[in-house]
């Protein structure tokens, strides 16, 4: 219909996709298979039956148990190859893509394997279909500053290769001040800064992201809106927001899309953009997430196309890189 070709035809950037949350279940068993990995499901069917989740916690234990079958370079540049090829078919032209090394690292796979994997796989996709792509190591809240300044340390010979880092993982208990030192490390670095907040935390862990950490941009930040002060602060200070509306149906922090508060956030004047967070687990890529959202709102065509226009205003593009896509 009308809507599905608007979104489709539109070129969009996804600045809030974790690789990891890419992995669709016939290619967790493929690589289980591959690499003799024994896995606690016996089928695509029960595996995928069990993506029932209450919260973010319960996603997470089942995401860290789907990532234990990645072990090699080919593993990772498979699972990113097979995300980027579906991103293109959604007409998205250039990716900002999370990756949890310490997902891995903590099995005995090597930093070089997990960033080469999927850099030789954002290249390719540059090469062969012009589309852009970076990555942004994000580190695990619910581990320590010290484990996160270790990660940071391994990262530093690939520092070429990842252009900023974030905060993922358990929300509630971890707040961005966890990880004061070590973002002010990565900030002298010059890398870029974002993180997880006001998913399932409370505004006042956006407030500390932005003051404590410094960061440029919110992943979700959908909680903003219960304190009207920071939602003007960032809209004064155009701090986009990576919005993520399956997941938020799916993690309950929405009961269902119609209570999304997505047309309050750009209302108030957010530089708001959808994004796809875990797309194999949350149930659609970003064109889903797109015509999900407009079923359920009362959304226009032009608020389409600012969606679309902000993911390249919010995406860390050079200048002239960014013309091209506007
Ligand atoms: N929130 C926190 N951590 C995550 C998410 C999320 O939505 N997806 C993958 N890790
Ligand atoms: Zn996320």
């Amino acid at each position: 219909d009308a809507l599905r070709h608007i979104v489709q035809r539109m070129p969009k950037a996804e600045l809030h996709i974790h690789i990891e949350g890419s992995l669709e279940p016939e290619l967790i068993f493929a690589l289980a298979k591959r690499n003799n990995v024994a896995l606690a499901f016996d089928s695509v069917e029960t595996l995928r039956a069990a993506y029932a989740f209450t919260d973010l916690q319960s996603f997470l234990d089942i995401y860290y148990a789907g990532a234990s079958v990645l072990l090699t370079e080919q593993d990772f540049y498979d699972m990113t190859r097979a995300y980027l090829l579906r991103a293109q078919q959604d007409n998205v032209r250039h990716t900002e893509l999370f990756f949890d090394p310490q997902t891995h690292t903590a099995r005995g796979v090597a930093m070089d394997v997990v960033i080469n994997g999927i850099w030789r796989a954002v290249q390719d996709a540059h090469t062969e279909w012009g589309m852009t792509g970076a990555l942004i190591l994000c580190f695990l809240r619910h581990l320590s500053e010290d484990d996160a300044f270790d990660t940071l340390e391994q990262a530093m010979p690939y520092r070429d290769k990842f252009i900023g880092v974030g905060l993922d993982s358990s929300e509630l208990g971890h707040p961005p001040e966890k990880f004061a030192r070590v973002f002010a490390k990565c900030r002298q670095l010059g890398l870029h800064l974002v993180a997880h907040a006001g998913e399932e935390g409370p505004p006042a862990y956006i407030a500390s992201a932005l003051d404590v950490l410094h960061v440029e941009r919110i992943d979700h930040g959908v909680r903003c809106l219960e304190d009207a002060a920071l939602t003007a602060r960032l809209a004064r200070d155009k701090i986009p927001l990576t919005v993520c509306p399956l997941s938020n149906l799916k993690l309950r922090v929405v009961a269902q899309l119609s209570e999304h508060n997505l047309l309050q956030l750009l209302d108030a004047g957010l530089v708001v953009t959808v994004n796809s967070d875990d797309p194999a687990y949350f149930g659609g890529y970003m064109n889903d997430n797109f015509i999900a959202t407009f079923e359920a709102l009362p959304l226009t065509r032009q608020h389409a196309q600012q969606l679309a226009r902000n993911s390249f205003d919010a995406a860390f593009l050079d200048v002239p890189t960014r013309q091209r896509y506007l």
